[in-house]
């Protein structure tokens, strides 16, 4: 097949994660026979050092013009003092409300081996296995007003859900749920905020759809602390963006690491990929990063956007045999020496070859 995908290196980490993912796309190509286009563009800090705004519009345009997009990173300390919406994390933003991808889908698992470099207790986190459906592009990220202004010391924003909006992420989570393990769990602070109540409200509504999938519901703050004392209890677990953003990175502690995890960004056109992790200025450039998180986002790229589930497949099992053998990136906890980021890129596209 020919393959049209757009890749977005962006900031810290981000060039040198997209390069290892680059690496094993190439192999996949070369295995299953197919050509792959696949143009970068700026965005983030990497825009604005060449005077370009954060999402320059041709960015945009390659995206929505290619069938799937995979981003290393974006956020660059050197850009911290612009506007919200001026920033390089804006520019993300941007482009996953550009892109109308509303539903983010951010798979938790303990790969196999990795038991004991995890940071939870091996009895704690073990089977745990759990897909966050987090809502993208709605609640504070975007709500309207907001502000910050300075000489009154004052700041606001605005939590903001429709009913369609919480409808169609909804129905995601429900679908997902139908290939798993047919569990939902809304998670909300119904005891606070008006946005929750219409969320869980909402939710209800549309479990009636999906009798066979259970649905129960938590407060967010005891989510937080399920998933680090019962993470197994969870399946697929549905939520709003900021609770979803907040969730995930904890999730990570599952993992491992947050080098490790994949996500998807889904709505109705091209799909937008990237690992969980940020631009880790901190490590930028010393080849230390993960590449894994990049890596198995790609072969969510290839299962959603592509439909090509033998080449998402091949991907995984690459991933999993590598860190079965014991090849291990700095950031897993317990291992001397590390492999590098890009040593581990070649370690899973030679698997794949
Ligand atoms: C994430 C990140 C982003 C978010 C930042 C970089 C804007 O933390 O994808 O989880 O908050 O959504
Ligand atoms: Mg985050």
């Amino acid at each position: 097949m020919h393959l049209h995908l757009s890749l977005i290196p962006g900031d810290g980490v981000g060039p040198e994660v997209v390069a290892a993912a680059c690496d094993v796309l190439d192999a996949v190509a070369s295995r299953f026979g197919h050509v792959v286009e696949r143009p970068s563009y700026l965005m983030g800090g990497a825009a604005l050092r060449t005077g370009r705004p954060a999402l320059p519009p041709e960015t945009l345009a390659g995206c929505r013009a290619s069938q799937a997009t995979l981003l290393g990173a974006v956020g660059d300390p050197a850009f911290d003092h612009l506007p919200s919406k001026e920033r390089p994390e804006g520019g993300l933003l941007a482009l996953r409300k550009g892109l109308g991808v509303f539903a983010n889908l951010r798979p938790t698992r303990i790969w196999p081996g990795l038991e004991d470099a995890a940071p939870l207790r091996p009895e704690i986190a073990r089977g745990s296995d759990l897909l966050i459906v987090r809502e993208l592009t709605g609640g504070l990220y975007f709500g309207e007003p907001r502000q910050i202004d300075r000489l009154r010391g004052e700041a606001f924003n605005t939590m903001r859900y429709t009913t369609p909006e919480i409808e169609r992420i909804a129905h995601v989570a429900f679908k997902s749920a139908r290939g798993r393990r047919k569990h939902v769990t809304s998670v909300d602070k119904a005891n606070v905020l008006e946005t929750s109540q219409l969320w869980r409200a909402i939710v209800t509504e549309v479990a009636s759809g999906y009798p066979d999938v259970t649905l129960d519901h938590m407060y967010v703050d005891s989510c937080a602390m399920a998933l680090v004392t019962r993470p197994s209890r969870f399946d697929v677990i549905l939520t709003e963006n900021l609770f979803g953003d907040i969730l995930s990175d904890e999730a990570a502690v599952i993992a491992g690491s947050i080098g490790l995890l994949p996500s998807a960004s889904l709505g109705h056109g091209p799909g937008l990929y990237e690992p969980v992790h940020g631009s880790a200025p901190d490590i930028a450039g010393q080849d230390k990063a993960n590449p894994l998180g990049t890596i198995a986002s790609l072969a969510l790229l290839f299962r959603h956007s592509l439909s090509l589930a033998d080449e998402a497949a091949a991907i995984e099992h690459a991933i999993e045999a590598t860190l079965k053998a014991g090849d291990r990136t700095a950031d897993l906890l317990g291992v001397t020496p590390a492999l590098g980021c890009r040593q581990m890129g070649t370690r899973v596209a030679d698997r794949i070859r």
